[in-house]
């Protein structure tokens, strides 16, 4: 059912009439969608957009295809920040290098092999190494040796994922050779026009570097992460759906998707409001979240921290929704406060332990258990693997 608004003439002569749509194709209920089939952007959008009993049928629909696939089992990556240092500018990320009101920290070696050990002993799984964005030589070796590290001190039992942005193929290789298995790199939005308005117009903010950065990603063999911001300004639905489109396509094997929330210290959050208030960018995150779980059954989806940011339960909401993993953050609590690339980021304050207890008790609570001591890798990963060793 809608509304138009006729122009006549000169003035505006308001006629509304009353249409009912029956256009073909159409999507105006979940019941007309066969997921058995690939999904069309028109029914993918009808999906990220829905609310009442669709969304509620949808995301029920994706919690149990979740646990169909993977048991009831969500897996820990232990996050370690260790540096908010970055040479990047993205106009929405609050540590950004013209940012000069955040101090910069650091962390000494001994600080992120601590929490590594921290992670390895309390039976993470995992640990995610992320920072601000540096492509110097002492970084890329400074990395390179505390793969090693890490490895060491766990007796090779802890999976290392990386998420420290755009690097060469040699250097993503040469952290591959060391250990890390899985990588992290957020494509932010699909939309060109739309990220350049997202980032400076130079080279090291380009759309295109960023795709050559994954696509070398996964031609060396890592499992390979990506994910959007959801609810930016002058984003449209289209936009969400050709971002879960993409994800498809690019036969991603996990996905970090969060809202987009204002920092204000950031030239987007002056100059540009985003069309949707934060429950709505909320509720198209979940909506996201449910239906490429739908669309990609096989892969890890995180519930991601910003999601909390706007509501409390937002990380559990997610798990509802489909997500199976979630990234508790063990970075020492001294340094949390400056590692802000959002407002009202959650467990600023808290220490590691008060994470893992909160944590577990929150997943306890959506009826789901802690996969401890386990990397739960991505099966899709395997999956795609074994075919391509089918196929020579
Ligand atoms: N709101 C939400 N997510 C943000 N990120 C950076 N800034 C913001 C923000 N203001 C996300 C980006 C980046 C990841 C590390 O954090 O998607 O890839
Ligand atoms: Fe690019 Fe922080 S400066 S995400």
């Amino acid at each position: 059912m809608s509304f138009i608004i006729l122009n006549y003439h000169n003035g505006i002569l308001p006629i509304y009439f009353l249409y009912f749509y029956k256009k073909k194709n159409v999507t105006t209920n979940i019941n007309q969608i066969d997921f058995k089939k690939s999904l069309s952007g028109e029914e993918i959008a009808f999906l990220i957009g829905c609310s009442g009993a669709n969304s509620k049928a949808l995301r029920e629909m994706a919690g149990q295809k979740a646990i169909e696939l993977r048991g009831s089992k969500v897996w820990f990556r232990g996050l370690i920040e260790f540096s908010n240092v970055c040479i990047k500018d993205c106009f929405y990320c609050g540590i950004r290098k013209s940012n000069t009101k955040v101090p910069r920290y650091n962390l000494d070696d001994e600080a992120i092999i601590q929490a590594a050990r921290y992670a390895f002993e309390n039976r993470y799984g995992s640990v995610v190494l992320q920072s601000g964005e540096r492509i110097d030589n002492k970084f890329i070796d400074r990395i390179d040796q505390l793969i090693k590290k890490i490895k060491e001190i766990s007796d090779n039992k802890i999976g290392i994922t990386l998420s420290l942005g755009e690097q060469t193929k040699e250097t993503y290789q040469k952290w591959f050779n060391s250990g890390a298995h899985r990588y992290l790199l957020r494509i932010e939005t699909t939309s060109k026009e739309l990220y350049q308005k997202l980032h400076p117009v130079n080279k090291l903010h380009s759309f295109e570097r960023r795709l050559e950065a994954l696509k070398a990603l996964k031609e060396i063999g890592y499992q390979t992460g990506s994910g959007v911001m959801v609810g930016l300004p002058s984003q449209t639905i289209s936009d969400l759906a050709n971002d879960l489109l993409f994800l498809k396509e690019f036969d991603i094997d996990m996905v970090g998707m969060g809202p987009y929330i204002e920092h204000e210290d950031t030239p987007l959050a002056k100059s540009s409001q985003s069309a949707y208030t934060q429950e709505e960018r909320l509720h198209m995150t979940l909506n996201m979240i449910a239906t490429l779980r739908l669309m990609m059954p096989d892969i890890n989806i995180a519930a991601s921290t910003a999601l909390q940011a706007i509501d409390p339960m937002g990380r559990e909401k997610a798990i509802k929704c489909g997500a199976n993993i979630i990234m508790p953050n063990i970075t020492p609590a001294t340094e949390r406060k400056n590692y802000q690339l959002y407002n009202n980021k959650p467990c600023i304050d808290e220490s590691a332990d008060d994470c893992l207890s909160c944590l577990q008790m929150r997943i306890a609570f959506t009826g789901r258990e802690t996969g401890l001591g386990e990397w739960g890798d991505s099966l899709h990963f395997f999956k795609k693997q074994k075919n391509e060793q089918l196929k020579r």
